[in-house]
């Protein structure tokens, strides 16, 4: 009987995929050094008009509407160009985030969330991400905010690297699995904001 029950736990363990959820945070108080800008590069804040570029530099061109209204709640955007060619960006927001149908990220008063950054591959490993997410710390840091959280699966490497590169530390990890890799179980969650 206890070999029975033994099997069904293997059978269930193999009809299991589990994927490990990283968020690191940024004490924005501690010093920030961007580098120095590579390439010939030009930053600034995106508009309305840049967000069809932005869906299509990650390779997909989507509906850009609930952008638009990201931006209007407040979202920003820090963008790299070359010339007038699209870069790389990183966005932040200053509001509670839904990740997944769990999960919200709940935001304390002061604190910022790395939505996401991105590096088109042709400028990609020369420090061109490095200096726009330090420039956007420093951005956020100048607008009153203390911390900056970013996630990450824990087999992204290079997002990783990139994070620890600027001063990101490990904040918080959740197990979420998935049965015959579709059906959520409610993630593990590790510690909360400290
Ligand atoms: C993650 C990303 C933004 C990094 O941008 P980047 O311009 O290549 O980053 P940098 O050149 O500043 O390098 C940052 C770190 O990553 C490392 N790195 C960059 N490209 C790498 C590669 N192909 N392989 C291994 N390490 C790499 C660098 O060595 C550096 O780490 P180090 O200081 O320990 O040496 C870019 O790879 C990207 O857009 N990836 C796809 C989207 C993504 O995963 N975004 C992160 C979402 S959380």
């Amino acid at each position: 009987m206890a070999l029975f029950g033994e099997s069904i736990r293997r059978i269930a363990q193999k009809m299991q995929a589990c994927e490990e959820w990283i968020e690191m945070k940024r004490d924005l108080r501690e010093p920030i050094d961007p580098g120095k800008p590579p390439l010939n590069l030009h930053m600034r804040w995106a508009e309305k008009e840049d967000l069809f570029a932005i869906a299509a530099l990650e390779g997909f061109v989507k509906e850009t509407d609930f952008m638009e209204e990201s931006l209007r709640k407040g979202d920003r955007c820090l963008l790299l160009e070359e010339g007038k060619q699209l870069r790389a960006f990183a966005w932040a927001t200053f509001r509670d985030f839904k990740m997944a149908l769990w999960y919200t990220l709940k935001l304390p008063p002061g604190w910022s969330y790395l939505e996401y950054i991105f590096v088109h591959p042709a400028v990609a490993g020369q420090g061109v991400g490095s200096y726009l997410l330090g420039s956007l710390l420093l951005a956020v840091r100048d607008q009153g905010f203390s911390h900056m959280v970013a996630g990450m699966y824990s087999n992204w490497d290079v997002s990783i690297r990139l994070h620890t590169r600027m001063g990101f530390r490990d904040h918080r990890r959740l197990t979420q699995c998935k049965i015959l890799n579709i059906f959520p179980i409610p993630p593990k969650e590790g510690s909360g904001f400290h």
